[in-house]
């Protein structure tokens, strides 16, 4: 199904797009390649919409939640807004804290409209052709993003790119999720994670990493085991203090890398990812936006699990790396199961 989703604000038409399998279903909209609404049932075949969004393009553009968006070329943060391939210094937009880069600077892929190539009962595949210094990054490239739901409860999003210099590709899905579902903000934080990541990444004050990779033993960044997300997050931890809550990268280590559970519902949704990272995000930067149907996200109301590689990982070589020669092609793929 395809029904029209608003005109955006350069006067163009953005759609809405239904995919379904099973008891799940999903709407994407082609502007920004973004995840609106994710139908997912309890165990008692109850369906609640899981992702926070909102109800017209113009919203996502004027928001800088990056509510279920397709971030690239590079998502996350580059310290100094600028790196260097080959040895020349690109330049990005230093749109975060007047220094740094978030999610790849102004020009942002959410607010792109995005192709749609193929759109089946249960797949969409968007195309965006990128040009030569688009965001500040070398190379005309041509990205696919493929939402597909599995047989198996799968949300799989696989991302694909080409380019004709060499360049970085490191894209990811920007949702936030609350499986109670997005009307129930109050909820989220009392859902249970567990990631069974060694380390993360601390940051200095403005979220960019130091380069230490510091293991999560002993600390409230430890979900080995799984816990209510907000049993530690008042805890007097410089990490968290700093960014105001968890805001930070982890090492996406073993399969699932992450399992999110709403104790209430029995939603469980988990993360694989072939990504080397997965920024956690507990919507510390959420203060009361009005979202879908009208519904007030508060602080917290939701929580991202952005698979990626690590923040600024372009000026840290000793870090898997984001770049990807001419010619090359990219491929990744992140599944969001639920179980
Ligand atoms: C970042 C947050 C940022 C948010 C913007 C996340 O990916 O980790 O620091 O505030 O995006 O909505």
């Amino acid at each position: 199904m395809k029904k029209l989703f608003g005109v955006r604000f350069d006067g163009k038409e953005a759609y809405l797009y239904t995919i379904s399998r099973g008891d799940l279903s999903a709407e994407i909209t082609d502007h920004g390649a973004t995840l609106v609404k994710l139908f997912v049932p309890d165990s008692r075949g109850q369906l609640a919409d899981v992702v926070l969004g909102f109800d017209s393009p113009d919203e996502y553009t004027t928001s800088t939640t990056y509510f279920g968006a397709t971030i690239g070329r590079n998502s996350n943060r580059v310290g100094n807004a600028s790196f260097i391939l080959g040895g020349k210094t690109y330049r990005l937009n230093a749109n975060d804290n007047e220094k740094n880069n978030l999610h790849s600077g102004w020009d942002y892929y959410k607010d792109r409209l995005w192709q749609v190539v193929k759109h089946t009962t249960n797949s969409i595949c968007l195309r965006l052709d990128s040009p030569d210094g688009d965001q500040g990054f070398p190379g005309n490239a041509v990205i696919h993003v493929t939402y597909t739901l599995d047989d198996n409860g799968g949300l799989v999003i696989a991302y694909d790119g080409v380019c004709d210099k060499d360049t970085v590709f490191n894209l990811t899905n920007h949702s936030y999720f609350n499986l109670a579902g997005h009307d129930k903000p109050e909820l989220a934080m009392s859902q249970t994670l567990s990631m069974p990541a060694r380390f993360f990444n601390p940051d200095d004050a403005l979220s960019i990493p130091t380069g230490e990779l510091r293991s999560v033993a002993g600390t409230p960044m430890d979900f080995r085991e799984s816990k209510p997300i907000g049993r530690d997050i008042l805890e007097d931890y410089e990490a968290l203090n700093l960014q105001g809550g968890y805001d930070h990268n982890f090492e996406a280590f073993g399969i699932p890398a992450a399992t999110l559970c709403d104790p209430v519902s029995g939603r469980t949704m988990t993360v694989t990812t072939d990504c080397p990272g997965i920024q956690f995000y507990s919507g510390n930067f959420l203060h009361g936006v009005t979202g879908k149907d009208g519904v007030s996200y508060t602080y917290r109301g939701g929580v991202a699990l952005e698979t990626q590689f690590y923040p600024d990982s372009v000026n840290h070589p000793e870090w898997p790396q984001p770049f990807v020669k001419a010619g090359e092609h990219y491929h990744s793929v992140t599944t969001y199961r639920f179980v």
